[in-house]
């Protein structure tokens, strides 16, 4: 890996605890104003200090992200369908060059293993990584579940470990029983887990605990942070256990105290 691929993965993977929880707020590029950011930049400036990344698009950045703002950028440079259309139909949106210009720290796309545009979707990876690699950008590869797929750890260590053949430097994939199984068949590339639908705080605080107990690297949380009646202490409370190590108890403590 050369020096600039390791120092933009150090920029998210924080080096003191070689854990990450990384923001996402890229529901809009196919779900439209998805609900908790129609006014994204309200919604998120008070998470940046709490985020070790920013999971986003790039229009979304140019709009509601101030430029000074310190927060790494994982760009989401794959769509081209929408919540109405089949899901899986992604084609990449953004340049390498725009990518640059962003000063995005990595690229992001989907992955829709068995989908109906199943290959399209990996040729879609492929050539990010040829590109990440050409300019020391890391890619993150996201393992998108159509509506129809099972989310087990046969199926997401099927998909994961595609993504990991591929070349993705970092894969995001769902939180199941067995884990430890899907973060084994990834190897050495880091594995995060997205939130998906909002659950009450608890459960997704068990959810976080669960997969770093497994061996994720961190979250790729949204709607569980964002979608909270206090994303500011849901935000501290994942980092709790990510960073800290503090159990669901202590983090659900800490969720509860800072809405007094
Ligand atoms: C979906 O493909 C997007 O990448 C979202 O960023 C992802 O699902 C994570 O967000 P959430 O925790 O809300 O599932």
């Amino acid at each position: 890996m050369n020096w600039g691929m390791k120092n933009r993965i150090s920029r998210i993977i924080k080096p003191g605890t070689g854990r990450c929880v990384m923001l996402a707020v890229d529901h809009g590029y196919f779900q439209g104003p998805t609900t908790g950011l129609a006014n994204l930049g309200k919604t998120v400036a008070p998470l940046l200090p709490y985020a070790d990344a920013l999971m986003i698009t790039r229009g979304a950045i140019r709009n509601w992200i101030d430029p000074a703002a310190e927060i790494p950028i994982i760009l989401r440079v794959s769509g081209g369908q929408s919540i109405l259309k089949e899901l899986s139909n992604e084609i990449i949106t953004t340049n390498i060059e725009d990518a640059i210009r962003i000063n995005a720290s990595a690229i992001t796309c989907s992955v829709y293993v068995g989908g109906e545009y199943e290959r399209e979707t990996i040729d879609n990876l492929s050539k990010l990584v040829d590109e990440g690699e050409k300019y020391g950008i890391p890619v993150l590869a996201v393992t998108a579940v159509g509506k129809e797929m099972a989310r087990d750890a046969r199926y997401l260590g099927l998909a994961s470990r595609i993504c990991v053949e591929i070349g993705a430097h970092m894969v995001k994939t769902y939180y199941t029983e067995d884990f430890e199984q899907v973060v084994e068949a990834c190897g050495k590339v880091p594995v995060v887990i997205a939130g998906g639908k909002k659950l009450p705080e608890i459960e997704a605080l068990h959810m976080t605990y669960h997969a770093i107990s497994d061996g994720a690297t961190g979250v790729d949380m949204g709607r569980n942070i964002f979608q909270s009646d206090n994303p500011v202490g849901m935000i501290q409370a994942v980092r709790a256990i990510v960073h800290e190590g503090k159990s669901v108890d202590e983090a659900y403590g800490i969720y509860q105290r800072s809405k007094r």
